[in-house]
C-alpha cells in the first residue's frame, strides 16, 4: 500500500470531520477510507462518508473492515465526472487521494471531476487532493526506482495501446482549480515512502498483460525484451524493500 507518512500532518491540520458529510474520490482498495476511519474512531467523530469509484471490486471487503465506524457509509460505483446522485452544495469535505492522475488517463476528464467537486461542495467546503508528482526525466537520481517503474509501466501501456496514468503538476492543478472557482489554494510537496512489494504487484500485472497478449505486438523479441526488463526491476525491488516517490498535497476552499 502507498502509505502516507510525511504528509499526514499537513493533510489533517485543522480538519474536523465531526457531524460532517465527507465525499472521497477514488475508493480503490480503501487505503484512504481506512485512514479516515481511524481518525473518526480516534476522535469519536460522527461522520457520514460517500466514497466513489468507477471500479467496485473492493467494496465488500472495505464495508466489512470499517463496519460500525461511520454514522453513514455509502460506497458508490460511478464516474467522478458525473456525481448526479449527489445534490449540489451538500458536501462539507472532499478527500481525493491518488485518483486524478488515473482519471486523467482520458484527457480533460479531470476538469469535469473538479467541476463536479465544486458543484457538490457547500460554500466554504474544503477540497483536499493528494497526487503523485510528475517525473519528466526517465532517470531521476532522487527517485531512481520510481522513475524506472513509471518508465516500464508507461512503455508497456503505449506498446499495447492502453491508457495509463497521467500525473498532473501542482502548478497546472492550481490553475485548473482556480478556473473552476476554488480559493485559498495551498500545496506542499513531500517524499512518499513506497512499499516495494506492493509497487511490484502493479508492475507484475503489466508484465502479465504483456505476456497474455503475446501476439498483439507482432514482435516476439520486443515482447521478450520488455518481460526481461520488468523482471530485472522486480528483482531490484526485492532487495530494496522500500523506496521514495514524489508526491504533493493540494488544499483549497469553495
Ligand atoms: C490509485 S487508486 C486510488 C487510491 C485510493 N484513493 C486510496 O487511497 O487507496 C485510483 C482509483 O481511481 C479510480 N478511478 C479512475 N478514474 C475514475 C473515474 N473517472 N471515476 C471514478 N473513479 C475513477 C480507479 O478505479 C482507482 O480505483
Amino acid at each position: 500500500m502507498y502509505k502516507i507518512v510525511t504528509a499526514e500532518k499537513f493533510l489533517w491540520e485543522g480538519l474536523n470531520l465531526d457531524g460532517k458529510q465527507v465525499l472521497e474520490g477514488g475508493t480503490s482498495w480503501g487505503n484512504t477510507i481506512d485512514l479516515i476511519a481511524s481518525k473518526v474512531r480516534e476522535n469519536g467523530w460522527k461522520t457520514n462518508l460517500i466514497s466513489v469509484d468507477i471500479d467496485d471490486s473492493h467494496f465488500n471487503e472495505i464495508e466489512n473492515r470499517v463496519k460500525g465506524t461511520f454514522q453513514d457509509l455509502s460506497l458508490r460505483k460511478a464516474d467522478l465526472s458525473d456525481l448526479s446522485f449527489v445534490s449540489s452544495e451538500t458536501i462539507d469535505i472532499i478527500i481525493c487521494n491518488y485518483t486524478l492522475a488515473s482519471v486523467n488517463q482520458f484527457p480533460l476528464r479531470a476538469i469535469k471531476v473538479l467541476k463536479e467537486f465544486y458543484r457538490v461542495l457547500k460554500v466554504g467546503g474544503k477540497l483536499l487532493i493528494t497526487e503523485e508528482m510528475p517525473i519528466w526525466s526517465v532517470d531521476s537520481n532522487e527517485y531512481e526506482y520510481w522513475s524506472k517503474r513509471l518508465r516500464i509501466i508507461k512503455s508497456i501501456s503505449v506498446l499495447k495501446a492502453m491508457a495509463y496514468f497521467n500525473e498532473i503538476h501542482p502548478k497546472d492543478l492550481e490553475e485548473a482549480l482556480t478556473i473552476v472557482g476554488f480559493n485559498h489554494l495551498q500545496w506542499q510537496e513531500f517524499k512518499e515512502k513506497i512499499d516495494a512489494e506492493l509497487a511490484t504487484r502493479f508492475l507484475d500485472k503489466r508484465k502479465q498483460t504483456l505476456i497474455k497478449g503475446r501476439d498483439d505486438i507482432h514482435n516476439q523479441q520486443l515482447t521478450n525484451g520488455f518481460v526481461e526488463v520488468t523482471e530485472k526491476l522486480i528483482k531490484e525491488f526485492e532487495n530494496a524493500k522500500e523506496f521514495s516517490a514524489p508526491a504533493y498535497i493540494m488544499k483549497c476552499i469553495k
